[in-house]
């Protein structure tokens, strides 16, 4: 079945080349105004100028979007949307004035995910994730990743990658799976740091490979958490099973994370709130993205991401949720690409193309999704009217959202 959409006000970021964005190309963001898109099989088959409409499509359903802009939606490259239950508690210690890590000392935080996670049924782990995605594909999510790491034991790991595995399976937008069990030291492990390294190598590695559980190997690279060194240990334990490192790296301290990260090869750093210059212009000379977490630092009253010097020194960039009971409870991307211009400094055509095509590369999905491309994917954000792009991040409060399209389909 074919679809014609007719009367787009603006169709955003419409590209014929994808090639990751770094630098001044970030800020090109190419829109057509009036334009009509060709959907054949849920893909985007031809778009243009309205007023170059072909007259022979007797074999399509026309759809005037009757003003709409319509853009890719966002693909969310770093999320923790498997998990039990919120943590609100911490939220309300938070703001009686306790940090992040004084709550994990005391064995809140990962931990207390990781307690209710082993308490909870696949299916129900199943169930509630299957909520949260379908709420993230209202509000433009059209791809996304998801890690385990709130298992933090050989069952409950693969209890939450069977539960990703299920969603990929069931799910109608692309999901890619991180295995994060190394996120932090089970208490068991407390004094054994080597032994718990040691069974996410021998005992869980070999049964996610068994199994194919997992796309990418994601460690917490942060002080108190595990070491640059650990880190590279685990990282090339998985890259031996075909698991490209995709890591958390400088949240919270200069850890070395976005140096190993490098060296590895990693799809992405993610985080970087704390970044110095040689941490940028290490991330700058290479191919790894670097994967922008604002809602967290947000959430955390951290500072934010240097985004504008990481932009300004050529690294090639990405906005992602984080969305994690923790440290980041939304999963909206239209709040990530907000806080991202308001918050960073980033423009809105910078924003826009980092939650879009370089979100895509930051799965290696980059020939499927990001932008508007012949070949690729047509899942479609539609907007309510708005006079233009930088509405988009302007209007922060407003759900901009009138209908969301994947695969061809309005859901
Ligand atoms: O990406 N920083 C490490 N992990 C998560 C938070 C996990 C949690 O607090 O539950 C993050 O922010
Ligand atoms: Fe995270």
């Amino acid at each position: 079945m074919n679809v014609l959409v007719t009367n787009i006000h603006q169709l955003i970021n419409v590209r014929s080349e994808t090639k990751l964005l770094r630098g001044k190309d970030l800020a090109e963001l190419p829109v057509i105004q009036n334009a009509y898109l060709l959907i054949e099989n849920g893909l985007i088959k031809a778009f243009g100028d309205m007023s170059l409409v072909g007259s022979n499509q007797s074999e399509v359903q026309v759809l005037d979007a009757k003003g709409a802009s319509v853009l890719p939606t966002w693909c969310d490259s770093h999320t923790h949307l498997v998990f039990a239950a919120s943590r609100e508690e911490e939220f309300v210690d938070k703001l009686k004035g306790m940090s992040y890590a004084d709550i994990a000392a005391k064995g809140g935080g990962i931990l207390n995910s990781a307690s209710k996670l082993n308490n909870t049924s696949e299916d129900v782990l199943f169930e509630l994730a299957w909520q949260r995605l379908n709420e993230l594909m209202q509000l433009g999510t059209g791809a996304i990743e998801i890690k385990s790491g709130y298992g933090l034991s050989v069952d409950g790991e693969l209890k939450m990658l069977r539960v990703i595995k299920r969603l990929k399976e069931k799910s109608p937008i692309p999901v890619k799976a991180s295995f994060l069990g190394a996120h932090t030291y089970p208490i068991e492990f407390k004094g054994n740091h080597q032994g718990y390294i040691d069974l996410i190598i021998q005992e869980m590695l070999p049964k996610i490979a068994e199994e194919q559980l997992a796309d990418y190997m994601d460690v917490f690279c942060e002080d108190g958490f595990f070491d640059p060194i650990e880190t590279e240990t685990l990282c090339r334990a998985g890259m031996a099973i075909g698991l490209k490192p995709k890591i958390h790296a400088n949240q919270l301290n200069l850890s070395g994370g976005t140096q190993v990260g490098v060296k590895l090869g990693a799809v992405s750093v993610d985080h970087l709130e704390t970044m110095d210059e040689n941490a940028i212009s290490t991330l700058a000379a290479s191919s790894t993205i670097g994967t922008l977490l604002p809602t967290a630092a947000f959430f955390l009253r951290m500072p934010f991401q240097p985004a504008r010097a990481l932009v300004d020194a050529n690294c090639a960039i990405a906005l992602a949720s984080d969305y994690n009971p923790g440290s980041s409870p939304s999963g909206n991307m239209n709040l990530v690409v907000c806080m991202s211009c308001i918050q960073m400094k980033l423009s809105p055509e910078e924003a826009i193309n980092a939650a879009t095509l370089n979100g895509a590369f930051a799965m290696e999905m980059e020939h499927e999704l990001g932008s508007i491309t012949i070949g690729k994917k047509a899942n479609l954000i539609f907007t309510k009217p708005i006079p233009s792009v930088a509405y988009l991040p302007y209007a922060f409060g407003s759900n901009l959202i009138d209908k969301v399209m994947i695969n061809g389909v309005f859901i």
